[in-house]
């Protein structure tokens, strides 16, 4: 049998996402188990979650003017003493560097809410409504140096209505990001989707295929 694989969790905010991964490990339907919830924001909703659960926190706020090199060293420490299998950023809102990369111990993922490479960065629903795009969604991929900008592992769209406001497309964008962030861990967790090289899904379409669009061996 597969042994679960170690999430380290990245938060800063709402941890809506943190709970929809732990209500899938919950249900079987997510082969990981959380290690550690790290944030920036110490006291935030998250990671007051996190601990509520018995999970273990850890906190490394930035405080203004502070040098960012050493703040992602030390963050990479932090990370790297739970032995992750998977780092995972889920609503974590700094940019991690080069080195913090290289040295946090595993592969990183996160969930960004736009249809990458569309609407990179901050705000991205209120960027596709400005654009007035008819489709949005949200993408998991790696990261990378580059925001948003890593290899896409899978996305899943929803439509942009002519009244929303950028909080209502949001809202439905996340309906979506709670189905597909916890689906891709589990095909990490299976070794169904392979992180090195080229990121590549084996074993066939899943039956709620339609919300997704894996790169499929
Ligand atoms: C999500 O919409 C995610 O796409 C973005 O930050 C938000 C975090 O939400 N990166 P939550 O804290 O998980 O509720």
């Amino acid at each position: 049998m597969t042994a679960p694989l170690r999430l380290v969790v990245m938060a800063s905010g709402r941890g809506s996402n943190l709970r929809s991964i732990l209500n899938a490990i919950g249900n079987n339907d997510c082969l990981a188990e959380i290690v550690a919830v790290i944030t920036d924001k110490p006291g935030c909703p998250a990671v007051e979650f996190a601990a509520e659960k018995g999970i273990a926190t850890d906190a490394l706020p930035l405080s203004r003017g502070a040098d960012r090199g050493a703040w992602n060293i030390e963050l990479a420490q932090k990370v790297q003493r739970f032995s992750p299998g998977l780092i995972v950023l889920a609503g974590f809102m700094k940019i991690v560097s080069r080195d913090f990369l290289r040295q946090c111990g595993a592969p990183v993922i996160n969930v960004h809410p736009s249809l990458l490479p569309a609407f990179r960065g901050k705000d991205a629903p209120a960027q596709a409504i400005k654009a007035r795009v008819t489709l949005a969604g949200c993408t998991v991929h790696l990261v990378n140096e580059e925001v948003d900008a890593g290899a896409i592992l899978a996305q899943a769209a929803v439509p942009v209505l002519p009244t929303d406001s950028a909080a209502e497309l949001h809202q439905r964008i996340q309906v979506v990001e709670h189905q597909l962030f916890p689906q891709v861990i589990d095909w990490i967790g299976r070794g169904r989707l392979s992180l090195t090289g080229e990121p590549r899904l084996t074993g066939g379409v899943d039956a709620d295929a339609h919300l997704i669009s894996p790169r499929l061996l």
